[in-house]
């Protein structure tokens, strides 16, 4: 997930997530697991990879989270035509700690966000899964900070 995308913004109206909304951030986080798979493919140190990855596999969890949200929003069964926006990952070759940096600063907002919604949010079992997506978040934010230490330690030698 990236911070700049309409969902997180949206937050700061004090709304609950609308359907579209909800969509629009499933999607987004099923972009997610795609994202960190190919951040992963592009860091040399196996152990900081191999913790990038596993938040891809937890954004791939959000996604289908809030699939369940959907239908407690609608009050029928969903299921989506496809899983992911569809739109092309732009990614550096290189994965610097910079880079890195922004993808935490992301999860921290996004977890933020996840928070924002589940205040605003009169369903409790919807705002109790927003809840967990949020703490996922914040622990991805620390997974990844983990892995710019592990990563600059190796290069310090
Ligand atoms: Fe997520
Ligand atoms: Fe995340």
């Amino acid at each position: 997930m990236t911070a700049n995308d309409s969902p997180y913004t949206a937050a700061a109206t004090g709304e609950a997530l609308d359907l579209a909304g909800l969509v629009s951030l499933m999607h987004l986080e099923f972009d997610g697991e795609q994202l960190y798979n190919t951040i992963a493919d592009r860091i040399a140190h196996a152990e900081a990879a191999e913790l990038v990855r596993r938040n891809g596999r937890e954004e791939a969890v959000h996604g289908e989270r809030l699939i369940e949200v959907i239908a407690l929003r609608t009050g029928a069964p969903y299921q989506p035509e496809q899983r992911g926006t569809g739109n092309e990952l732009e990614l550096p070759e290189t994965i610097s700690a910079k880079f890195l940096l922004r993808v935490a600063k992301g999860e921290h907002d996004g977890g933020a966000m996840y928070q924002t919604y589940a205040d605003n949010e009169p369903n409790e079992e919807i705002a109790r899964l927003l809840r967990q997506n949020g703490r996922e978040e914040v622990m991805h934010a620390r997974r990844v900070e983990q892995a710019i230490e592990m990563i600059e330690a190796a290069a310090a030698g």
